[in-house]
């Protein structure tokens, strides 16, 4: 299959699709094009047919027009291993461990294809172990972790660790065509780091295509006793994620369906519904809630983290009061709230007191419909969870006449937090440094020159839309180069800003695009010194105690400046961590110290990778 292109097959690996494959919008003639509608149809319905008799589930087929019938492709077939949900206890944290000495933290991940059903609807799924949300990785800062990956998939793959700082280590960072190129199947490789600086709520992820919306993602925690955060009894995780029941591969080409999904260039694909820890509803075919059982008048640590593909979250606990006290890793002056928003790969750490009426409670996680473009009247646009205290009772629920009905908190209560988070500062009080290095760029959706409406809607960083090095990365080619600056051996697929000496960088970012961007710097936390309306105008911005973090949203026709200090050698990219626009190209790369990055000592083994087949 994999000498198919997809315009000769209906069945698109999930190693063909993105920007190299491009289903409809290559150059191909009507008939190849009317051939390749007639194969996708025919098998539609053999796919339908085998769905409606095999499973009987209805596998959210209102998706499935012509462009969807590549999700043929998912790796559904009746040999697989079903995925695992893991027991709530499996979110429990240790924080009594935060007074070991350093050690070295070891970990197996066994990568492989799995079938799932997190919400009652069958789906192809990648994971870590056999279940998703994938194994937490819990550590103390000063540890070293390694961790061996095994690839069992059909396709290659990398593991990214988002947020940690990797000094010394840029090609452990797991980022496809930037540090490695990727794990081939039935092949292992050991990311073996130190944890620095980075403290706080994580999470880890591939970085290979759009791998991580179909399961490849857990809970990353590094504790340290000198936190700048409130006391707690009890550390517990929350991972939420939107939820498409398509493969990811078959969302991609929807994505790029000519002319755009519902007639509108760069509308993005919308959920079909979401998880809390792995577990959602759809519809009448589940009815199984996450759910916590804790202890009355205790207070707990969530750790809030948004591992989904494309829309915002609103997390709340009805009833209940919540106090923000970190965010992406960053100790932050305790902001109480009823509900915070929270981007995709943003992490929030807060407080939850259990001192309400001894029961039960709803815990939900919001879909962003404000992102949804077109109708999408079978979306599940809210997941529920539960938890529950001060009851004997093992099993008690929530009231669902509360569902649809939510209880408000009382009169002078804290109110939502929006997703700007503009509200939350840092704990340890601080100013920026004065920049010493400006970059400006603008981020635009658009068709590529020369391509008409049927090409694909590409996102672009000034002019160039990213696309992973081939058989290199940026790292390899870089490395004993000791070229100061080897981006003029890159394609035009690869932008590159080169710092050859440490700098405080100011990034000016003018977003000229209708849709909000959650970007993410790896490698780096940064300030965010402005987010304004339209382009930057220049002119001064408040340096008061600004936000340090990872991860921000840079708003639709919006600008945003930010500042970080360029010290850690390596190729750290800059994205916006939707799914849909990342492979679409909106990413560019830092590169930082080439001076000192070239005399990494790269495992052989890593760059042999490179030459295996996928
Ligand atoms: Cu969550 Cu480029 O990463």
């Amino acid at each position: 299959m994999p000498n198919l292109s997809p315009a000769e097959s209906p069945l698109v690996g999930q190693n063909d699709f993105g920007k190299h494959a491009k289903p409809l919008s290559q150059p191909s003639s009507a008939a190849k094009r009317i051939k390749w509608l007639w194969i996708a149809l025919i098998s539609t319905i053999i796919v339908a047919l085998a769905l409606g008799l095999g499973l009987g589930l209805g596998l959210g087929l209102k998706h499935h027009n012509s462009a969807a019938a590549s999700s043929s492709s998912t790796p559904g077939n009746g040999s697989m291993g079903v995925v695992g949900t893991q027991n709530s206890t499996a979110f429990f944290l240790n924080p009594s461990m935060i007074n070991e000495p350093p050690t070295t933290r070891n970990y197996n991940f066994v990568l492989e294809e799995r079938t799932g059903a997190l919400d009652g609807v069958s789906k192809g799924m990648l994971v870590v172990n056999g279940v998703f949300p994938g194994p937490t990785i819990e550590v103390n800062q000063g540890d070293r972790v390694i961790v061996n990956v095994t690839n069992k998939m059909p396709n290659s793959t990398a593991v990214h660790w988002h947020g940690l700082f990797q000094r010394g280590t840029n090609y452990y960072d797991g980022t496809r065509g930037v540090t490695q190129c990727g794990i081939p199947p039935g092949e292992s490789m050991v990311y073996n780091f130190t944890l620095d600086n980075y403290v706080g709520t994580t999470w880890w992820h591939s970085h290979y295509e759009t791998q991580y919306s179909d399961g490849i993602s857990g809970a990353f925690i590094v504790h340290t006793p000198t936190e700048q955060v409130p006391a707690y009894d009890e550390d517990l995780v929350i991972q939420m994620s939107d939820l498409y029941h398509m493969w990811s591969g078959a969302v991609l080409n929807y994505y790029f369906t000519p002319g755009g999904i519902a007639g509108v260039p760069g509308n993005e694909p919308i959920p079909d519904g979401g998880t809390i820890n792995g577990i959602g509803q759809y519809g009448a075919s589940n009815s199984s809630f996450f759910n916590f059982t804790l202890e009355a008048n205790k207070t707990y640590r969530l750790r809030l983290i948004n591992t989904g593909s494309f829309v915002n979250m609103q997390f709340s606990i009805d009833n209940h009061v919540l106090t923000v006290v970190e965010a992406d890793g960053t100790a932050v002056q305790p902001f109480q709230v009823n509900s915070l928003w929270l981007t995709v790969a943003q992490r929030y750490s807060v407080l939850v007191t259990t001192n309400q009426t001894a029961g039960a409670y709803w815990m939900r996680a919001g879909l962003d419909t404000s992102s949804f473009n077109y109708p999408s009247p079978n979306t599940q646009t809210e997941v529920r969870g539960v938890i529950r205290y001060g009851t004997s009772d093992p099993n008690a629920m929530p009231n669902t006449a509360l569902l649809t009905n939510p209880p408000t908190l009382p009169a002078g209560s804290p109110g939502p937090m929006a997703v700007d988070s503009t509200a939350l500062a840092p704990a340890n009080v601080t100013a920026a440094p004065n920049a010493t290095f400006t970059s400006y760029v603008t981020v635009s959706m658009q068709y590529p020159a020369g391509q008409d409406y049927l090409g694909e809607f590409l996102a672009f960083v000034n002019s160039t839309s990213w696309a992973p090095l081939m058989n290199t990365t940026t790292l390899f080619s870089h490395t004993g180069s000791n070229l100061v600056d080897s981006s003029a051996t890159f394609n035009d697929s690869q932008l590159i800003t080169t710092i050859d000496e440490v700098n405080v960088v100011q990034l000016e970012v003018d977003n000229l695009d209708d849709s909000d961007h959650p970007f993410h710097l790896h490698g780096h936390k940064f300030w965010v010194m402005d987010i304004g309306v339209g382009r930057y105008q220049g002119g001064a911005f408040n340096n008061t105690n600004p936000m340090m973090r990872d991860t921000f949203v840079i708003p639709a026709y919006s600008h945003a400046i930010i500042r970080f200090v360029a010290d850690n050698p390596g190729f750290w990219v800059f994205h916006c961590h939707i799914a849909w626009h990342m492979a679409a190209g909106l990413l560019y790369t830092f590169n930082i110290l080439p001076s000192q990055s070239a005399n990494f000592q790269i495992p052989q083994y890593m760059i042999d990778q490179c030459t295996m087949s996928s």
